[in-house]
């Protein structure tokens, strides 16, 4: 059996938690491959919105296995908060969250080190979330890291001890100033590390190839978006892992040639959190207005996103380097109201009109070509029904697949479950 992927598409943000959950009665198992808390997937149902970071969107489905996998960096810490979210709702999530013993854990002072780091960059700040996922991703490739499996070790705290002694110079190095109290971030983080501990460490390869042989159906869940991979996001703004199809691959330890349908997710609009280029950015009242109409507050962080028209050069470029099968568009309702829409076909670069997303995008660099389309007036909150969308709302959706030369099947109109919409 494939494992079919879901992925964001744009500067992450898009939306995969509310399609993950809405896809997940599809799938026996949801897993989770890269990034870690700096995540926020957003979930709303029975009135109540649910907000995860590091634990995959299928934990609220009674019978769905949730797996973290070894691409993944977990903070005890937050980690726990989230478990004790899910007890207050009572989710019995003990039975049906598993861990990959590979997975790397991100310490208090790789926190530390994450704001040590961004400090010292002043205005060339990269605007990272701070929940150590940079530092965490460095001592994973530099073969520092601590992973949950050593956690089963009797001297693992041995190991920590000198990864953090480590750490607290680093800090020094950046002659920045961060306050913290270490003594205090320890304790906290020994307790979590017991409540992780708790949970079912497994071989997760294994445990997925095994769950192919049986047939089981498998949903790998992205975090982040394709314009924050570390290869091929718009760096050095971008997060620490592979946010892309290919992290899928790393991140499960799943064949290239065992991937099925590849889920691209992006929104009828742009937005950005964090420093970096974004060529289609709004500075005036229609960017207002798509920040005000789309909540866009980061789930993680609660910072103001910035808002821009659709950028369908940055777009097919994400469809083609993660091989899109179906695009599913997100947040269409927010763009009612506008009389005229606009989307980026291609840019002004040094001169030169060019359809690639060239390796310098800086704003100095590229203005973007539009090509205008008529909005709608409807509210599209209510429809239910592929039938009862706006004429002008169709037409802005086929636009983009003649472009993207990929089919939209889904269409989202708010951020409730019930609230999508399959064409
Ligand atoms: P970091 O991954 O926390 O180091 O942040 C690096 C960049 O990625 C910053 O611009 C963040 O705002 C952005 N980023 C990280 N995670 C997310 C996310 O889940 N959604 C949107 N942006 C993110």
């Amino acid at each position: 059996m494939a494992v079919d992927l879901l992925l964001g598409l744009q500067w992450g943000d898009e939306g995969k938690g509310k399609i993950v959950d809405v896809l997940t009665s599809d799938y026996e198992i949801i897993a989770r491959f890269q990034g870690g808390p700096n995540a926020g997937h957003t979930l709303e149902f029975d009135g109540q919105k649910h907000v995860l970071h590091t634990i995959p969107s299928g934990i609220f489905h009674e019978k769905t296995i949730n797996l973290i996998g070894n691409g993944v960096v977990i903070d005890p810490v937050i980690f726990k908060k989230e478990l004790e979210n899910l007890q207050k709702h009572n989710i019995d999530y003990k039975s049906k969250l598993f861990i990959s013993r590979k997975a790397h854990l991100i310490l208090p002072t790789h926190r530390l080190l994450d704001a040590a780091s961004e400090a010292s960059k002043g205005k060339a700040k990269i605007g990272s979330t701070l929940k150590g996922i940079g530092p965490t991703y460095m001592d994973k490739t530099g073969r520092n890291g601590i992973r949950v499996g050593d956690l089963e070790l009797e001297n693992w705290k041995d190991k920590y001890r000198a990864l953090a002694d480590k750490h607290e110079k680093m800090i020094q190095f950046y002659d920045v100033n961060v306050q913290y109290n270490l003594a205090e971030l320890e304790q906290e983080f020994y307790d979590a590390v017991d409540t992780l501990k708790e949970l079912q460490f497994i071989d997760s390869e294994a445990f997925l190839h095994q769950a192919q042989k049986e047939g089981k159906t498998i949903l790998a869940e992205g975090a982040q978006g394709s314009l924050l991979d570390i290869d091929f996001g718009t760096y050095p703004f971008v997060t620490s892992s592979t946010t892309t199809a290919a992290g899928a691959c790393t991140g499960l330890g799943v064949a290239p040639n065992q991937i099925g349908e590849a889920y691209g997710i992006f929104k009828a609009y742009t937005t950005r959190v964090g420093s970096g280029p974004f060529p289609t950015e709004l500075f005036d009242e229609d960017g207002e207005t798509m920040g005000r109409v789309g909540n866009e507050f980061g789930a993680t962080t609660g910072r103001a996103r910035r808002c821009g028209w659709l950028d369908l050069v940055a777009l097919k470029y994400a469809v083609q380097i993660n091989g899109i099968t179906q695009l599913i568009m997100m947040k269409g309702d927010v763009l009612s109201g506008f009389e005229k829409l606009k989307v980026c076909t291609a840019y002004n670069y040094k001169g030169e009109k060019i359809k690639h997303l060239p390796y310098n995008i800086e704003a100095e660099n590229i203005t973007p070509v539009y090509t205008e389309l008529k909005g709608w007036a409807a509210d599209l909150t209510g429809m239910t029904k592929a039938s009862e969308l706006p004429k002008e709302f169709n037409d802005y959706v086929e636009y983009l697949e003649k472009v993207l030369q990929v089919p939209i099947k889904v269409v989202s109109v708010g951020p409730d479950r019930k609230q999508t919409i399959l064409r």
